[in-house]
């Protein structure tokens, strides 16, 4: 029943500076808790525009890039980190396609958002870029191991 630690993903998770300004911030970690998964960071943090290109830096050459950064470092936003076997997939099925026009109701994006451009939440789009964008967002002695009581019905 006990997880291997290899299987174990984190995924990094951050609610943008609208849905903090829309005061979505407790609904969003709501749903991540209830679904089961364990949070081992999370800060609120406005993010300095170097960070924002380096977060974003494979996007670069679209249209739509200097909107993008300027959107991300308009406000604080809620810096998260979830584990878990499988968060990362479950994590995009949690939020919900990009564009929330297009997102499922039930999804984050498809009950609370309408444009792109501020579609409340990011998720990272594979275990690798989990870990580095844990890596670039904490820093060490930022995260926190820990075993929640419920882990044995959850986990
Ligand atoms: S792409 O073009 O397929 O590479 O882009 P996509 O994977 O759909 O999205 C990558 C991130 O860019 C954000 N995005 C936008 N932001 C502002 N305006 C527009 N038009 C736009 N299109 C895409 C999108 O939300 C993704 O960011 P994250 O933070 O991962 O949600």
């Amino acid at each position: 029943l006990v997880a291997s630690l290899e299987q174990v993903e984190q995924s990094y998770i951050m609610v943008k500076p609208d849905g903090v300004q829309r005061g979505l911030v407790g609904e969003v970690i709501s749903r991540f808790e209830r679904k089961g998964f364990k949070l081992t960071g999370l800060k609120l943090f406005q993010c300095p525009k170097e960070l924002a290109e380096e977060h974003y830096k494979d996007l670069k050459a679209k249209s739509f890039y200097p909107t993008l950064i300027d959107y991300i470092t308009s406000g604080p936003v809620v810096c998260m980190v979830w584990e878990g076997v499988g968060v990362v997939a479950s994590a995009r099925k949690l939020i919900g396609s990009t564009n929330p026009l297009q997102a499922e109701p039930g999804t984050i994006r498809g009950d609370l958002a309408v444009q792109t451009g501020r579609n409340v939440i990011h998720g990272s789009d594979s275990p690798e870029n989990g870990k580095r964008e844990t890596a670039l967002w904490f820093k060490e002695g930022e995260l926190c191991e820990w075993t929640p009581a419920q882990a044995p019905w959850l986990m």
